[in-house]
C-alpha cells in the first residue's frame, strides 16, 4: 500500500476546485460602511488616524453612498459630529441634527440604500460618555429616555436600521415601545449586544471626536475577558425585540461570534473596528502586510466565525477587490 492514500491536497490543486470547496463567501450584500457625518457643504477632511475615511458634510456623503451603492454594498450607518456638544447631548436627538439631516438627504437622493444610524450620546455630550452623568457615572435610566429620543427622531427622518450602541441596560425594550407607539412598527432596531470595552475604538474617537474627558467605558461595556455574559446580554436584547444582534469588536472577539450565531436564530452581526482598520492601514504603509489580503482574510474569518453582516470601513474597497477577482 502506498501512504497516505488520504490525500487533502487533492482539493485544492486548482483554483477551480478550491472555488469549488470554498466554505465560506464573501459578498458585497454583506457590507455596511460607516460614515461620519458633520455640518457644511463640501467638507471632505481626511480622518488621519483612519486613512482613506473621512468627516463628510450631508452634499458629499450622498455621493460617496451613490457610487457605494453601485458596488453592491447595501447600507451605511452614520455616525453625527454635532456642531456643538453640552451635558445632555442635545444635538443628538434634534430634528434638524446632523444626522437626521444626512438620513433625510439619503433617503432622497440615494434610493435603495439601508440607511442605518448609530443611537448613543458619546459624539454629542462635551464629556464624552454615552449617556447623561450623575456626579462621575453615567445614569442608565436618565439616559434612556434621551436614546429612546434619539431612535425616534433617526425614524422619523427616515432610517430604516436604528443602532443603539451605548449598553444601557433596557433601551432596546424602551426604543421599541416608542417605536411602535409612534408607528415606526417597521424600523428595524440592530442591538450592539456584546459590545466591550475595548482599546481598538481608538482611532474612532478621533474621528468622531468622542473620546470621554475622563475615566473609561468599563462601568458600562463589557468586560473584555466575558464570553457567557455575551450570551445574557444577547438574550436579554432579543426578549425586548431586537432584530438583529452585534458583537463589537469583532477580531478578538470571534469565538462570542461562533457562541451567538450557534445559540440564537436571528442574524448576526459584528463590527470590525476602527482599531483593527487602522493597524492594518499602518502595517500596509510601512510595506509589512499587503492591505487586500489581509483584510480579505480578516472578513473572511469573521464570517467564517459565523456573522451574517460585517460593519468595516474596507466595504468599499473589499466590494471593488471582490469583482477583480
Ligand atoms: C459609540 C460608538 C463607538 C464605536 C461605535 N459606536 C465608540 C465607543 O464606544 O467608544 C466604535 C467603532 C469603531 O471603533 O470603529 N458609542
Amino acid at each position: 500500500m502506498t501512504f497516505p492514500s488520504i490525500r487533502m491536497r487533492r482539493l485544492r490543486r486548482l483554483p477551480a476546485l478550491r472555488e469549488m470547496m470554498a466554505e465560506t463567501r464573501l459578498h458585497p450584500a454583506d457590507f455596511i460602511m460607516p460614515y461620519f457625518v458633520r455640518p457644511g457643504k463640501g467638507v471632505r477632511n481626511e480622518i488621519s488616524s483612519m486613512p482613506g475615511n473621512y468627516q463628510l458634510s450631508v452634499d458629499v456623503l450622498c455621493e460617496e453612498c451613490a457610487g457605494l451603492l453601485e458596488t453592491g454594498v447595501k447600507s451605511v450607518i452614520l455616525f453625527g459630529i454635532p456642531s456643538k456638544k453640552d451635558a445632555m447631548g442635545s444635538e443628538g436627538y434634534t430634528e434638524d441634527g446632523v444626522v437626521q439631516t444626512a438620513v433625510r438627504a439619503l433617503r432622497k437622493e440615494v434610493p435603495g440604500l439601508v440607511v442605518t444610524t448609530d443611537v448613543c450620546l458619546c459624539e454629542y455630550t462635551d464629556h464624552g460618555h454615552c449617556g447623561v452623568l450623575n456626579g462621575e457615572t453615567v445614569d442608565n435610566d436618565a439616559t434612556l429616555e434621551l436614546l429612546s429620543k434619539m431612535a425616534l427622531s433617526h425614524a422619523r427622518a427616515g432610517a430604516h436600521i436604528v443602532a443603539p450602541s451605548d449598553m444601557m441596560d433596557g433601551r432596546v425594550g424602551l426604543i421599541r415601545d416608542n417605536l411602535d407607539a409612534d408607528g415606526f412598527a417597521d424600523t428595524i432596531i440592530m442591538a450592539y449586544s456584546a459590545k466591550y470595552a475595548s482599546a481598538f475604538y481608538g482611532p474612532f474617537r478621533d474621528a468622531a471626536e468622542s473620546p470621554p474627558r475622563f475615566g473609561d467605558r468599563r462601568g458600562y461595556q463589557m468586560d473584555v475577558r466575558n464570553a457567557d455574559e455575551a450570551m445574557r446580554e444577547v438574550n436579554l436584547d432579543l426578549d425586548e425585540g431586537a432584530d438583529i444582534v452585534m458583537i463589537k469588536p469583532a477580531l478578538a472577539y470571534l469565538d462570542v461570534i461562533r457562541d451567538v450565531k450557534s445559540g440564537s436564530d436571528v442574524p448576526v452581526a459584528a463590527y470590525n473596528v476602527s482599531g483593527e482598520f487602522s493597524m492594518v492601514k499602518a502595517a500596509a504603509e510601512k510595506g509589512w502586510l499587503d492591505e487586500k489580503q489581509a483584510a480579505l482574510e480578516m472578513l473572511t474569518a469573521i464570517k467564517r466565525a459565523g456573522a451574517d453582516l460585517v460593519l468595516t470601513y474596507w466595504a468599499r474597497d473589499a466590494a471593488e477587490w471582490l469583482k477583480e477577482g
